[in-house]
């Protein structure tokens, strides 16, 4: 194994830190932004090889992306690109997308742009009321 971008940033522009609710490992991103494109990425963890292999490959996707591009890396996104990962392996691969995602919060509240990212939550927890309500209905 040879991962990418493993350490920190100086004076990251923002920084995300989750916990793997499965195993309790911890993953730590930070992204460097400038004029809106992440210039660098760089992760530390204390999880398994799984977790540094998935986190080196968000940073190879996520360096050279705009904010909007790097927020729409998904979990899937990190799946589709592990072949052969072993289905209990799969909540390790999770981490690496969540604090990606988690340093570009931190950076946008930073900048005073939480408003945008609150408009994106509220679209997407709408979505998720909908199917709820939709299966209490079903049960009904
Ligand atoms: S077992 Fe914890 S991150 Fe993989």
């Amino acid at each position: 194994m040879n991962p990418h971008h493993m350490g920190e940033i100086e004076n990251p522009s923002g920084v995300g830190v989750v916990g793997n609710p499965v195993c309790g490992d911890l993953m730590q991103i930070q992204i460097k932004v400038e004029d809106g494109i992440l210039t660098d990425v760089k992760f530390k963890t204390f999880g398994c090889g799984a977790a540094i292999a998935t986190s080196s490959m968000v940073t190879d996707l996520a360096i050279g992306k705009t904010i909007e591009e790097a927020l729409k890396i998904t979990r899937n996104d990190v799946a589709e690109n592990l072949e052969g990962l072993p289905p209990v392996k799969m909540h390790c691969s999770n981490l690496a997308a969540d604090a990606l995602h988690a340093a570009i919060e931190d950076y946008l509240k930073k900048e005073g742009r939480g408003e945008w990212l609150n408009g994106t939550k509220k679209a997407t927890k709408k979505k998720t009321g909908a199917k709820k309500g939709a299966r209490r209905r079903r049960a009904a």
